[in-house]
């Protein structure tokens, strides 16, 4: 019994390695991206390239273990969930009053240290930011409300 269940999980997961969630990768910067609708400073939208947009944006970077089955979904959960609180490529649709809600909890979710999420940071090393460097993108959403 023991043996056909370990045979059918190591199918499963061999079975599951085909099929593979769509990427979230856009090839252009759309026109409701951030940067055409909101004053980015350069070293504000490198922190949030960095730390932010794997998850937040139309522009996911892959590490080479997405490739593996199940963590693709996984990620896929994360990064599809993270888009629906928060897309930076889409910024330019949410209404003035969404849009300052949203630059809001940026500021609260670095304040408390809520993003990004503790499971990409132990990874993604360089996405630890800095108190310098959460505060410049505090300062930033601060001034980017209207
Ligand atoms: C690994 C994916 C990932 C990364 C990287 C990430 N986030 Fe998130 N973020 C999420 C997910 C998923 C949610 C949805 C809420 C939740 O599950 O906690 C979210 C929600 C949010 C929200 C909305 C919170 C709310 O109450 O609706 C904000 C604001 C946010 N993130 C900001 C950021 C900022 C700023 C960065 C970079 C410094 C960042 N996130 C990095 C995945 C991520």
């Amino acid at each position: 019994m023991k043996k056909k269940i370990g045979l059918t999980v190591l199918v499963l997961l061999v079975a599951i390695q085909f099929i593979h969630p769509k990427k979230n990768i856009s090839q252009e910067i759309s026109a409701s991206d951030i940067t055409n609708v909101r004053t980015v400073p350069n070293d504000v939208l490198q922190i949030l390239q960095t730390a932010c947009y794997d998850c937040h944006s139309n522009n996911t970077v892959y590490p080479w273990y997405n490739t593996i089955q199940p963590v693709a979904w996984w990620m896929n959960k994360h990064i599809n969930n993270g888009k629906r609180h928060l897309n930076f490529s889409e910024f330019g649709n949410y209404d003035t009053k969404k849009a300052n809600h949203k630059l809001d909890e940026v500021i609260e979710t670095l304040e408390k240290d809520e993003m990004p999420l503790f499971s990409y940071v132990i990874i993604h090393r360089d996405a630890k930011l800095s108190d310098a460097q959460k505060k410049l993108v505090i300062d930033w959403a601060k001034s980017a409300m209207k």
